[in-house]
């Protein structure tokens, strides 16, 4: 072999090392940084366990997303839950879910059969278990814009436009 042969094969070699080296460094710098879920919980576990019964009774996830998981949702364009309680105050969410008609407080651009149904039939305490629990899901702050841009956007089907 040539000498400029040798130095351009080992000029490859070095860089295939460096490659190599950075990409790992950038992988794990990425999962250092990786800040993880941004939606969780403050209710107590026996508010939890009356919520999740009443969640599942009235299909709730049929709809809804929750903690990522739904049940058909993905053809439903109905807001997700998660971070709820971060944008809208318990008392709403209790006004809301005692409504006769809640397309009065936000308006459907859904198909009836998809639009929420009232939960004014309810016994109140039901509905002040969802509500308290409802206002229990939370999202990290770094996530908060983000999840008040998904919801608008879910609610209006328009782009949501920060002040
Ligand atoms: C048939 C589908 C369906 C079911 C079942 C359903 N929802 Fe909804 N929900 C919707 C839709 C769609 C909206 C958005 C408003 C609309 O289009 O009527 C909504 C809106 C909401 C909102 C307001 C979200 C916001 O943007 O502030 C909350 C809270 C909510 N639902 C909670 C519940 C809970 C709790 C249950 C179970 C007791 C439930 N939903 C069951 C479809 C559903």
């Amino acid at each position: 072999m040539k000498k400029g042969e040798k130095l351009i094969l080992a000029l490859i070699g070095v860089l295939a090392v460096v490659s190599v080296v950075y990409k790992g460094w950038q992988v794990s710098n990425e999962t250092e940084e990786d800040p993880g879920i941004p939606y969780y919980s403050t209710a107590s576990s026996e508010l939890s366990d009356k919520a999740g019964k009443l969640l599942r009774e009235h299909s709730c996830k049929e709809c809804h997303k929750l903690f990522f998981l739904n049940n058909l949702t993905q053809n439903v364009p109905s807001p997700s839950l998660d971070g709820i309680g971060s944008l809208r105050s318990e008392e709403w969410l209790y006004n809301y879910f005692s409504a006769e008609n809640p397309q009065e407080i936000i308006p459907t651009r859904l198909k009836p059969r998809f639009k929420m149904p009232s939960l004014a039939h309810l016994p109140e305490d039901d509905r002040r278990v969802l509500a308290a629990y409802m206002a229990s899901l939370k999202v990290e702050d770094w996530y908060f814009e983000e999840t008040r841009k998904m919801a608008y956007e879910k609610r209006t089907g328009e782009e949501y436009k920060p002040e």
